[in-house]
């Protein structure tokens, strides 16, 4: 089963909410739609299954006086099933530590965290020290199942992408140095890329024996293509 996440950001609204819910996913997807957090308790409503419903962030406190801001467990009474943590549009305020939190408490109030790891273009040439970094802290966590996106960051909303053979080596390297952080954690790992994919590029990536989904920005805006992947 793939495993497909389609983060709307702070974009979208209602009428395309009810343009997904038209929609009937492919026997063998995992549909996730991340929308802005007003509208994951209309998204679980409207999306039967197999659709599944995720927030974009969560805080690092459980709860208490932080106007504005959404706890995991606010965002689990909400409706949402996952939550990223780390996504790259959010990292240059959030730092690992917080991210640790954030996902311990997103994990205590039921949800599955989906981890976001990338480097810039400039980190390219240490890419593995880089992710090393963002993955070393699941140590610490306590989880039932590790799903982790990378998402180079220069291939955020570009158009530029790695190739599937630069992947492919680089997920192998993930799956070894998760295992070795996280051991007990050796079954339950799912691997996601994201990064400029969409529904003409899709179906390459996912071909790698190592990638089990992908997490789609720009191209989730679009219906036709939403349809298209959800074909596949
Ligand atoms: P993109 O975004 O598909 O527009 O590159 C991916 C993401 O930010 O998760």
């Amino acid at each position: 089963m793939r495993l497909i996440c389609f983060n709307w950001k702070m974009l979208g609204d209602l009428a395309l909410l009810q343009q997904y819910s038209q929609l009937i996913p492919g026997k063998d997807i995992l549909p996730v739609i991340i929308p802005p957090a007003t509208m994951i308790h209309q998204a679980s409503a409207m999306l039967e299954s197999p659709w599944a419903i995720g927030a974009q962030t969560c805080h690092n406190v459980a709860s208490g006086a932080y106007t504005g801001q959404l706890s995991a467990k606010i965002l689990a009474d909400a409706g949402a099933d996952y939550v990223l943590i780390g996504h790259s549009e959010r990292r240059d305020f959030e730092s690992e530590v917080y991210l640790q939190a954030a996902y311990e408490l997103a994990v205590a109030a039921g949800l599955q965290p989906i981890l976001c790891i990338g480097e810039t273009l400039a980190e390219r040439p240490s890419v593995t020290a880089v992710l090393e970094r963002q993955l070393v802290w699941l140590e610490h966590v306590n989880a039932g199942e590790i799903i982790v996106a990378y998402e180079p960051r220069w291939a955020i909303g570009t158009g530029l992408t790695p190739s599937v053979e630069e992947l492919s080596g680089l997920f192998s390297w993930m799956r070894i140095k998760i295992n070795e952080i996280i051991p007990r954690q050796a079954a339950k790992i799912r691997l996601l890329y994201g990064g400029s994919l969409n529904s003409k590029n899709l179906n390459e990536f996912l071909s790698s024996d190592n990638i089990d989904g992908g997490l789609i920005g720009g191209a989730s805006l679009k219906i036709e293509q939403v349809r298209d992947i959800l074909n596949d």
